[in-house]
């Protein structure tokens, strides 16, 4: 192998490397969210559901190519939904990538929905 395609390599899995903590680690985790003694209003029918078709199923959809995890269901939500949360909950940004963000306040609602159990 030539020290140029060896660099090459080095670099490439030190960026794989990096991106992978910071999709894992940083963001705060599911338990920091306690569900309001009341419980909450929001349902899959009155939140979830848009929530995910509005901002996530379009990568997460099943195989299109960008992601094999799909959020196309409430079970898979559910089955799912620690992760989900560390990542696009509360003060977590890191899902979706780019510009385009959901409102801070949608954000916060997923975050409750998530932590009630997803009802
Ligand atoms: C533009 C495409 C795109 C959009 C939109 C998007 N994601 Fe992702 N997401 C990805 C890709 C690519 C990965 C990395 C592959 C994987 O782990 O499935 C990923 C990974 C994830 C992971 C796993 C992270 C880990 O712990 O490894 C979660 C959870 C996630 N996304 C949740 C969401 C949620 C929730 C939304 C909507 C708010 C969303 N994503 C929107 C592309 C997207």
């Amino acid at each position: 192998m030539s020290a140029r395609v060896t660099a090459a390599l080095a670099l490439a899995l030190s960026l794989a490397l990096l991106a992978s903590l910071g999709v894992a680690c940083g963001g705060s985790p599911i338990e920091d969210h306690p569900c309001p003694p009341g419980g909450t209003a929001l349902t899959y029918d009155n939140f979830g559901k848009g929530f995910f078709e509005g901002w996530c199923v379009q990568c997460h959809g099943g195989a299109n190519g960008y992601s094999s995890r799909s959020y196309t269901s409430l079970d898979l939500i559910r089955a799912d939904r620690a992760r989900i949360f560390v990542n696009a909950a509360d003060d977590n940004t890191t899902m979706p990538p780019g510009p385009d963000d959901p409102p801070a306040n949608e954000r916060a609602k997923l975050g409750e929905w998530l932590a009630c159990g997803a009802p």
